[in-house]
């Protein structure tokens, strides 16, 4: 429909009177809002309000940008995995993560940007990643943390988002999710072999549980109460529950599997509360959460050295493949 109007805007017919205009783009607006509401998915070539255009972009490339900068900290421990089987598990992660982003890159291009327009806004600060990629992996226990909880968080909040209303996103989700349940696995698996191990591996996994705990739950990002996107984002159905009630989920599922491990999550706060039917615990440190977020985590300044220079290392390989491509594209052209 949008494309018949910019045709008919476009052929000598007469420019239509701004009424007209008016009219029709809220006959468009109209169109979008009953597609949301009957659970029908926005695909890349039906209208949509550039500032729902606009939050996609921003929340996926966000995705995209956490699941490649997310490969540095896990990346850091390939070569020193405790086994052979270890290694393998983490190679197998840390490359999925990699795909991942390919897929959401892939997802938000659809959009109408351009993957080298988004990595360019990562590099120049002017679009984020995750929070949780900017604490170091100390030791080996860190690396089940992450899979544990970190994964176990981008899962809940993934599943959520497998039926966001837009089509490819959640398509890209729905695949994700799949891999993500193997990273949750790899890594609590590596918490019950140390928690089932010497004093000094449960101490490891101990430490490395109060150190990812907090940062885990600020994944979920701020109080509903303080979050800029959640009313917009829940009236387009991008979002389909609240940080607060992703964070509430993540909660309830983690503290048996702790209990399992025997280990102690660290909020003095945290109890069962049976009027709820949910755990309480405490208050996140906000003042932390907003410092990372606004680019003062601990590893920050190296995640991004690390990534600008993978990403000017592999200049040549982009350079090579277009290249190609444009060779395949003249010889079809010549046969
Ligand atoms: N880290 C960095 N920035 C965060 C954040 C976090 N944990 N939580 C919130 N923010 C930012 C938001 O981006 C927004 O800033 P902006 O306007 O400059 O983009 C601001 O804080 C306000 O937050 P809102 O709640 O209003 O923002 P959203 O509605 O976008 O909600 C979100 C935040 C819940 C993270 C949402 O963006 C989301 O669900 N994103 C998709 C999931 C995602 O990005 N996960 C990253 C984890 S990494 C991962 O899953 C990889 C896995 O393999 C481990």
């Amino acid at each position: 429909m949008y494309t018949v109007f910019w045709r008919l805007r476009m052929s000598n017919t007469p420019e239509p009177s701004e009424s007209a205009v008016d009219t029709h783009s809220a006959d468009l607006e109209r169109g979008f809002l009953a597609k949301i509401e009957s659970e029908t998915k926005i695909e890349p070539k039906d209208w949509m309000p550039d500032a729902y255009r606009k939050t996609l972009i921003r929340q996926i490339a966000q995705h995209a940008h956490s699941e490649v900068v997310g490969m540095q900290p896990e990346g850091n421990w390939i070569t020193r995995a405790p086994t052979l089987h270890r290694k393998i598990g983490l190679l197998a992660k840390v490359q999925d993560e990699c795909g991942h982003g390919l897929y959401l890159y892939s997802a938000t291009e659809t959009l109408g940007t351009t993957r080298e327009e988004l990595v360019t806004a990562l590099h120049e600060g002017r679009m984020k990643y995750s929070s949780i990629f900017n604490y170091p992996t100390l030791t080996w226990a860190d690396i089940g943390a992450i899979g544990w909880l970190v994964d176990g968080a981008a899962i809940v909040n993934q599943i959520s988002l497998c039926r966001t209303s837009y089509g490819p996103y959640a398509r890209a989700m729905v695949r994700i999710c799949k891999e993500e349940s193997f990273h949750q696995r790899q890594g609590y698996g590596i918490m019950v072999t140390l928690a089932e191990g010497t004093a000094d591996q449960r101490a490891m996994a101990q430490d490395a549980l109060n150190r990812w705990w907090w940062p885990s739950l600020m994944m979920f990002g701020p109080h509903d109460s303080d979050s800029a996107h959640t009313r917009s984002s829940t009236a387009w159905k991008i979002k389909r529950q609240s940080n607060d009630e992703l964070r509430q989920r993540f909660v309830d599922i983690t503290v048996p599997q702790a209990e399992h491990l025997g280990l102690n999550l660290p909020d003095p706060d945290l109890r069962w509360n049976a009027d709820r039917g949910h755990y309480d615990f405490g208050e996140i440190d906000w003042d932390e959460f907003w410092r990372v977020v606004k680019g003062g985590g601990p590893c920050h300044l190296q995640r991004m050295a690390t990534r600008k220079a993978a990403h000017e290392n592999g200049r040549w390989v982009r350079e090579a493949a277009a290249t190609y491509a444009q060779k395949q594209g003249a010889d079809q052209q010549a046969a």
